[in-house]
């Protein structure tokens, strides 16, 4: 079962499932080639983080998909993509049963932190549960690259090398003295389209390789690990976003060990070895806010 791969989790009740999505961020991320279907090849590092959205599934007596949300601005109909994962799975097993989900949203949207991706997974494995399709992880997987490029990484957690549009996923063991990483996060409110920053990207220079980010998440080496971070869509981002560029100008004097913006952005983060460090950053952010830029900010630990 999933579980036992994932830092999802999974709580079934007598008669509802309870999930809690995990968000992710990319510590490498190299663009490769612009493909003929409009997406491009990728070679990316993602790992889970400890900042969780919760989605809870009960069986309702009508054959509709109902999807309640406490955060206002994110639209609850059929293109959202926990219905549209809940309407592939219908479709695809001719499942006439109809479900009520509510999520509770914590991860910033359109912040490069892969939320509604990872509502998406966390929608197939909660109604393979609650429908009891008795589906593993490989198979939820290839459901999931149906949806959107980053849903597939989350059945093979916590961290991956993710090549192709991002749904090939070669799990990644991490090393034991990264229990011991802190990421400060600033999610500017304003987010980010994934579609305008690939839009905006010009790929003149080679690829890199991103051997030596995988050498030093393994051997679990923080130094070395802050050091080969890499995000290509960063420069585009920034020109896209002022904010993105402030907020990282900002960290940049003050991180010792590296800041790098998360998949297409806007969530810019640092890297901390212990709490204390994490800490000395609400001087940072208090600079951030000062330069008038909205921005929220979360403490969080990789989920290894
Ligand atoms: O797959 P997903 O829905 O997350 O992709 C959103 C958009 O981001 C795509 O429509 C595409 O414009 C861009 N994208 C891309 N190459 C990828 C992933 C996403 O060009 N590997």
């Amino acid at each position: 079962m999933i579980l036992t791969h994932t830092p999802m989790l999974l709580l079934p009740c007598v008669s509802s499932v309870r999930v809690w999505s995990p968000a992710k961020v990319n510590l490498f991320l190299e663009v490769i080639r612009r493909r003929p279907d409009g997406f491009h090849d990728l070679a990316t590092l993602m790992v889970t983080i400890g900042l969780y959205d919760a989605l809870v599934f009960r069986p309702n007596s009508s054959d509709v998909i109902h999807l309640e949300c406490d955060h206002p601005g994110l639209s609850t109909g059929p293109e959202n993509l926990v219905c549209r994962a809940a309407q592939l799975l219908r479709d695809r097993f001719a499942i006439r049963k109809g479900v009520s989900i509510s999520l509770s949203k914590r991860i910033p949207m359109a912040a490069g932190l892969a939320g509604g991706s990872s509502d998406a997974a966390a929608t197939l494995a909660g109604l393979n549960r609650l429908w009891k399709l008795g589906l593993d992880a490989h198979a939820l997987a290839s459901l999931g690259a149906e949806l959107g490029s980053d849903v597939s990484f989350f059945f093979h957690g916590p961290a991956a090398w993710c090549t192709g549009r991002g749904e090939i996923v070669e799990p990644l063991r991490p090393g034991q003295s990264l229990r011991s990483l802190y990421l400060i996060l600033v999610s500017p409110d304003m987010g980010l389209s994934t579609a305008s920053v690939f839009k905006a990207l010009t790929l003149s220079e080679p690829p890199r390789e991103g051997v030596a980010i995988q050498e030093a998440f393994r051997k679990g080496d923080i130094t070395a690990l802050g050091r080969a971070m890499y995000n290509r869509l960063e420069e585009p981002a920034m020109r896209l976003s002022p904010e993105v560029r402030r907020i990282a100008d900002r960290l940049r004097e003050t991180a010792s060990l590296g800041v790098m913006m998360s998949g297409s952005g806007s969530t810019v983060f640092a890297l901390a070895q212990s709490a204390a460090e994490a800490g000395s950053y609400a001087r940072v952010v208090k600079t951030i806010r000062e330069d008038g830029i909205q921005a929220r900010v979360h403490v969080v630990r990789v989920c290894i």
